[in-house]
């Protein structure tokens, strides 16, 4: 059974069969979901399905591209959100110098903010970090990120930048992107990282695996990178399932 670890169901893109889709999910091998919070609404929305579906766990934060027009005290409603029962982690959070639509100093603001409410909620963080590297490598050293622990998601970096988040004790998210013929660097560090800290995830409705490329993901799709973690590795399909299953519950700091 298979677990994803990033997923955004609150999105509108699913609601005309959000229900339906995810009650296919356990037939279709998909054990558990982690839905991950962006914005103010999204945190909500995450809150409600974790009520509704027992399979579905939430992460809750706010996301460097929707930091802007928020004020600071708003962190005290991501900390009670937090505490609610099925919440697993602090996110999504981060620096995204891509679409660089907010300024970098209130992105960094919100970041740090939100590492260190993961710190004293002692929960772990999921960063996004998207044309950002260096700066998020150095914020996460001066809030000594390594204690906090958590993912790297969707990575997108160097080798090299994963040796430096992997000696952090981080997770690395591998999603759809891995099966993408171009993704030369991606495959590189698909084959890098030990497996027994890759998790795997979707970031659905976003960047679904070939062969569904350009359509709308859901964690359905995940068979597709897992199968191809196994090729890049020599490993069979069953072993990567497996692992990333168990080192999912260990980010996430699920098990029993
Ligand atoms: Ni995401």
């Amino acid at each position: 059974m298979i677990f994803e670890t990033h997923a955004h169901y609150d999105d509108d893109w699913f609601d005309t069969d959000r229900n339906e889709l995810l009650n296919s999910m356990k037939s279709n091998g998909i054990e558990t979901i982690v839905n991950v919070s962006s914005d103010k609404e999204s945190i909500e929305k995450t809150i409600a399905l974790t009520r509704t579906y027992p399979f579905i766990y939430g992460a809750v934060g706010i996301h460097p591209s929707d930091c802007g027009e928020l004020e600071h005290d708003f962190i005290e409603d991501i900390r009670k959100a937090s505490k609610e029962d099925k919440i697993v982690a602090i996110g999504e959070i981060g620096l995204d110098y891509y679409w660089d639509n907010v300024e970098r100093d209130v992105q960094k603001w919100w970041f740090e903010a939100q590492m260190q409410l993961a710190r004293e909620e002692k929960l772990p963080i999921i960063i996004h970090s998207r044309e950002a590297a260096q700066d998020t490598m150095e914020m996460m050293k001066a809030s000594k990120a390594e204690e906090i622990g958590g993912v790297v998601h969707c990575y997108s970096y160097s080798r090299e930048m994963a040796k430096i988040f992997l000696d952090m004790g981080f997770y690395i998210g591998i999603g759809g992107v891995v099966t993408f013929k171009n993704a030369k660097k991606l495959k590189e560090v698909t084959e890098y990282v030990p497996l027994e800290r890759i998790v795997i995830e979707t970031d659905c409705p976003y960047l679904a695996p070939v062969p569904n490329r350009g359509k709308r993901n859901s964690s359905r799709n995940l068979p597709y990178v897992a199968q191809q973690i196994a090729d890049i590795k020599g490993i069979s399909y069953e072993e990567v399932v497996h692992k990333t299953y168990n080192n999912a519950l260990a980010l996430y700091r699920m098990e029993e």
